[in-house]
């Protein structure tokens, strides 16, 4: 079965041909990293200006690697939900357009559920059920996926998500933007444990986190140093703040899934390609004996072959929808019925 898949939720505009939820034709991504990076941060007019010019070359390109014609095209998946909401409407419909023309079901995924999947793409032996983490630009949970479209969310942070958090502080840092490949390559070969930061507690919810403390802290640390002149040895903090970041998620993970009783650990998102973050998570799976699947860096980020690849699935669950089909700036990927306005 081919899906057309699209995905436009927040700066990348992306357009794929997947079979059967896991062979990847083609995959098509138009970042726009470079254009927010003037501003520090994602400027959501302008994302959904950007995806509303790049959608269609990026279609014909996909269509085109993948040597198929569109008649070939057996459903069309785009992600509704969540994210800027101007920048899903985009991509949505587009495709509603292509399903409406071609007459194909249209196929509505989840962004979160979509990260996930992309290990299906890199591992063709993994099923549910297994635990995963999600951790991205907009949100960090973690998951329970019992079968391929049941989902439950074990933890989650309370505030920011880890992404802004490496975001934000690279910013203060001068580091620039997007900030998580910035401090991971600051990082590198610098002394973790130079900084001691803080750490969060969820009082009644052991598996949630939070991040803004943390954030705060090191913009503290950062502004502190200016007032005094100082200057402060950009490698420690930023390993230190890493180390920090991946301290919080990573024991959170690790119990959810023992307790659980998940044998899996999927990782997924834009900072599971966090170098350190990899390293922990390998360790912490291994002294659990729980099998651990990190998806390269390349399926890491927002792309639309693993919107496909969990449009192949949810597909199979029946979950089509037709031309009413709305985006949503905020559902949770538990959601058991797509919701409808
Ligand atoms: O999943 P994603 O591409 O987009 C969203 O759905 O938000 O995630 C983007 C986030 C950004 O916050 C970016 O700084 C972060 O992923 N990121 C990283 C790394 N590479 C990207 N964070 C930590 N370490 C990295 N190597
Ligand atoms: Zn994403």
């Amino acid at each position: 079965m081919l899906i057309l898949s699209v995905e436009s939720s927040c700066d990348e505009t992306a357009v794929a041909v997947t079979r059967d939820g896991r062979e990847v034709l083609s995959d098509k991504v138009a970042s726009q990293v470079e254009m927010h990076a003037i501003y520090g941060g994602v400027v959501p007019e302008l994302a959904s200006r950007s995806h509303a010019e790049a959608i269609a070359g990026l279609y014909r390109e996909a269509i085109r690697e993948a040597g198929i014609r569109p008649e070939e095209i057996d459903a069309v998946a785009a992600t509704f939900a969540p994210g800027l909401i101007g920048a899903l409407l985009v991509g949505l419909n587009f495709a509603k357009g292509l399903a409406f023309a071609l007459d194909r079901p249209l196929v509505p995924v989840h962004h979160h559920r979509g990260h996930v999947a992309a290990n299906y793409l890199a591992y063709p032996e993994l099923e549910p059920p297994f635990c995963a983490l999600v951790a991205s630009g907009g949100h960090t949970l973690i998951l329970g996926v019992d079968g391929y479209t049941d989902y439950r969310v074990l933890g989650c942070t309370r505030d920011d998500s880890a992404g802004e958090a490496f975001d934000k502080v690279a910013r203060v840092m001068g580091l620039g933007y997007p900030g998580g490949v910035a401090i991971d390559r600051a990082a590198e070969g610098a002394d973790e444990h130079a900084y001691t930061l803080p750490k969060s507690r969820v009082d009644g919810a052991p598996h949630d986190m939070s991040f803004s403390g943390l954030k705060t802290a090191m913009i503290n640390l950062v502004h502190n140093a200016e007032q005094k002149g100082e200057t402060l040895p950009v490698g420690d903090l930023a390993a230190s703040f890493r180390l920090a970041v991946c301290e919080e998620i990573v024991p959170r993970v690790i119990d959810c899934a023992v307790s659980e009783g998940y044998g899996k650990v999927v990782l997924a998102g834009g900072v599971a390609a966090n170098k350190r973050l990899r390293e922990m998570m390998t360790k912490a799976a291994g002294e659990k004996s729980l099998r651990l699947f990190i998806p390269p860096v390349r399926l890491c980020g927002d792309a639309a072959a693993m919107i496909g690849a969990q449009g192949y699935y949810e597909f199979m669950a029946g979950h089509t929808s037709g031309m009413e089909q709305n985006a949503y700036a905020s559902l949770d990927a538990d959601y058991k019925l797509l919701p409808r306005e």
